[in-house]
């Protein structure tokens, strides 16, 4: 006896959960069970005849195909999985109860890469952001870092996010690309100086997924065991090093190979070469927080001086068997934390917090997170129920808590963190916005080709957009580096002495 229509991810679910037998029958069936007569001829009244409605096997053949698709990601729709695992290496009890960091630990890994703004097929040669999502299987339940190659992003409150994607996104008329929109809306957020930087930089069109690295980009509280508060920033580091590719390479790749980072990865972990990073944290204790001369829970910066430690590695060892199963519906989410890790007050994070899960609901269902990619490997214990495609095999009475019949306590030791609070609800800007410095420092850290590259790439998408929305972009680029801007108004065809007249009454 053969395994044929069910996966082995499938089969584990239903062999432990339910009463069915662990094989089947090596013939065709369809999703009742029973076999099917034929698979190649519809059944027709007669030769000339038309096909009829007792056709079952027809009639539930297409209907499934109908249905194979679920809402796509709104963004980071394109995406990459793989298996693997993460070794802790350094004790950071100190800093947090999180299991997964006991030095020794194996957890093993799901890692989702993406790019942003286009749709499941698009090019993986456009420039982008690419998110690097990590969801580990801990034994203290699932814990999602959903991060990107960028260390900063263009926003820092979650309020601005829909309205950002819809102006990156093709125009809603005319589904093309539009740059004049993007910079209509960027114009208005001069904190996306540094991370449109970045963008523009040949860092927004990596060589492959191994050759990146990948970045938390909010600061996240770690909880030790005394209840102790420490924000921290994650960093994957490549051990395959930093590829990028500049702006003819980008062109050629994409008339060779619009999957280029795909086929990378994938060839590489089938030939056993099996892709490698460290994972690093910085750490701040709540007191540091307030020494900065830009506020350290603001997502737009990346924390300069403070030292980096290395708490572990992880290897990825394993492609998907099914992409859509696997790949597709894997939801990573920044909800998804685990004792000793907590949201950080960061305005943007706290958006997230809340969206994922929500688009998550909406996208794969409300029991999305019982498939086999996405269910911890601890036991799920609490009192949410039914819904749409519920596949559980419950058979208690008690979904309710507190009871006496079936005690389920929560855990002290897993209680959110305290924080002392005061003033009154506000909405205002945060203090302390540095909108540029980092984007010049940024600038100036690139080798003269490397500036060239980032100026004409910038420059090119600048040069047809309306001209006041053109200029207070230009101001942004001269404030954060005059030559920097200068440049950059030279490729964009702008007015020099309008750009430093604007840049001039930007705050620093
Ligand atoms: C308030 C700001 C943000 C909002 C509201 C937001 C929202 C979303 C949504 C709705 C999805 C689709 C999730 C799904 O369907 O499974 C998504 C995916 C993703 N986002 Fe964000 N996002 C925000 C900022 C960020 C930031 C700052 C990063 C990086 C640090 C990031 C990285 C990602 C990644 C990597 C994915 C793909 C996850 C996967 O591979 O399944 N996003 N985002």
């Amino acid at each position: 006896m053969k395994i044929r229509t069910l996966s082995g991810y499938a089969l584990a679910v239903l062999a432990t959960s339910m009463s069915v037998p662990s094989a089947f029958a090596d013939t065709l069936t369809r999703d009742n069970g029973a076999a099917v007569g034929d698979n190649q001829n519809s059944q027709t009244a007669g030769p000339n005849g038309p096909a009829l409605l007792q056709d079952v096997q027809l009639l539930q053949k297409l209907q499934r195909f109908d249905r194979e698709r679920i809402p796509e990601r709104v963004v980071h729709a394109r995406g990459t999985g793989v298996h693997g695992e993460f070794t802790a290496s350094s004790n950071i009890s100190e800093l947090t109860k999180a299991k997964v960091f006991t030095p020794g630990t194996h957890t093993p890994v799901f890692v989702r890469f993406s790019s942003v703004v286009h749709g499941n097929h698009s090019p993986e040669t456009l420039r982008d952001p690419r998110g690097f999502a990590t969801k580990f299987y801990t034994a203290d339940g699932n814990w999602d870092l959903v991060g990107n190659n960028f260390p900063t992003f263009f926003i820092r409150d979650a309020i601005k996010f829909p309205d950002m994607v819809h102006a990156f996104k093709p125009d809603p008329r005319t589904n093309l690309d539009d740059d004049s929109r993007r910079f209509d809306f960027f114009s208005h957020v001069p904190e996306a100086t540094r991370t449109l930087t970045l963008l523009y930089s040949n860092e927004g069109t990596p060589a492959g997924y191994r050759f990146m690295d990948g970045n938390g980009v909010h600061a996240y509280k770690f909880v030790n065991a005394k209840g102790e508060v420490h924000y921290v920033k994650f960093h994957w580091k490549s051990l395959q090093g930093l590829k990028n590719l500049d702006p003819a390479q980008a062109e050629q790749t994409q008339g060779k190979d619009y999957a280029h980072m795909t086929h990378d990865l994938v060839t590489a972990i089938n030939k056993g070469d099996y892709p490698k990073w460290d994972l690093y944290i910085q750490v701040l204790k709540p007191e540091d927080l307030a020494k900065f001369a830009f506020d350290p829970l603001d997502a737009t910066k990346i924390w300069p001086d403070v030292p980096e430690q290395k708490i572990g590695q992880m290897v990825l060892n394993k492609n998907v068997d099914n992409f859509f199963q696997e790949t597709e519906q894997v939801a990573m989410a920044p909800s998804n934390v685990v004792p000793g890790i907590e949201p950080s007050e960061d305005r943007l994070l706290q958006g997230r917090v809340f969206s994922y899960a929500d688009t998550q609901m909406y996208r794969l269902g409300a029991n999305g997170m019982s498939l086999p990619i996405n269910r911890p490997q601890v036991a799920v214990n609490n009192g949410n129920q039914d819904g749409a495609l519920n596949s559980g095999h419950t058979t208690g009475g008690v979904n309710y808590e507190p009871s006496r019949l079936n005690p389920r306590p929560a855990d002290d030791n897993a209680r959110y963190s305290q924080a002392a609070l005061s003033g009154s609800t506000q909405q205002a800007k945060i203090q302390r916005e540095q909108n540029f410095k980092q984007a010049g420092d940024l600038y100036r850290s690139y080798s003269p080709k490397e500036q060239q590259d980032l100026i004409n790439s910038f420059g090119g998408s600048l040069a047809d957009t309306d001209t006041e929305s053109k200029h207070i972009m230009l101001s942004y680029l001269y404030k954060a580096d005059p030559a920097y801007g200068t440049g950059v108004t030279k490729v964009a065809k702008g007015d020099l002495e309008k750009v430093k007249q604007l840049a001039a009454k930007l705050q620093d």
